[in-house]
């Protein structure tokens, strides 16, 4: 275990059958109709890799970058794009998927965006969910876990750009980042 990690929360094992799980709810929820999934970078990018391989249904794949909080472990509230999708949306089934749902501005901007572009069905798949943070109204369509309000790392999330290679999710130590 890395030394800045309290204790492991989910193991790679519990990470590979949740998003199995995941995967075919989603699969039965979109059976037959053609699918673009949206990965939101960076922290979405080791679960979006391993949920489309496991969805094994003909899909499109697609990116999307966000600001993020920097060396904080608090949203500055200011949602901005960084890199958008250059195809038309309009009239197809869109998944976004994200790491995690956290105070919520994240996610309800970006649905309120992409939903102007007129999909024909907008859903959200999110690794964790923190429900105790939120700052504004929003709910996932598709959550792995939820989690409490502790700052977690690993299998693409990160503190600071720095712990997004570890295996498993990690509870970060609290001296960290306080
Ligand atoms: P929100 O806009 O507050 O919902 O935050 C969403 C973004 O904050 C996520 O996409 C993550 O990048 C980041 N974030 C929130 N909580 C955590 C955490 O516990 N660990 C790592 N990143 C987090
Ligand atoms: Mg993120």
């Amino acid at each position: 275990m890395h030394n800045d990690v309290e204790k492991v929360l989910y193991s790679e094992e519990q990470i590979k059958t949740r998003v199995a799980e995941l995967a075919a709810q989603i699969r039965r929820d979109f059976d037959g109709q053609d699918l673009l999934t949206v990965g939101v970078l960076r922290g979405a990018v080791m679960f979006y890799a391993d949920i489309v391989r496991e969805l094994d249904m003909p899909l499109h794949m697609n990116f999307m970058s966000l600001s993020s909080y920097g060396a904080s472990s608090r949203t500055s509230g200011a949602v901005r794009i960084q890199y958008d999708l250059e195809e038309d949306i309009a009239g197809r089934n869109v998944l976004i998927i994200e790491d995690i749902v956290d105070s919520g501005l994240t996610l309800s901007y970006l649905t309120k965006t992409l939903r102007s572009r007129n999909p024909a069905t907008l859903k959200t798949c999110c690794l964790f969910d923190k429900p105790e943070r939120r700052q504004v109204d929003f709910s996932a369509d598709y959550v792995g876990f939820v989690v409490p309000d502790v700052f977690i790392v690993g299998y693409g999330l990160d503190y600071a750009e720095k712990y997004r290679n570890l295996k498993y999710i990690g509870e970060l130590k609290r001296e960290i980042y306080e």
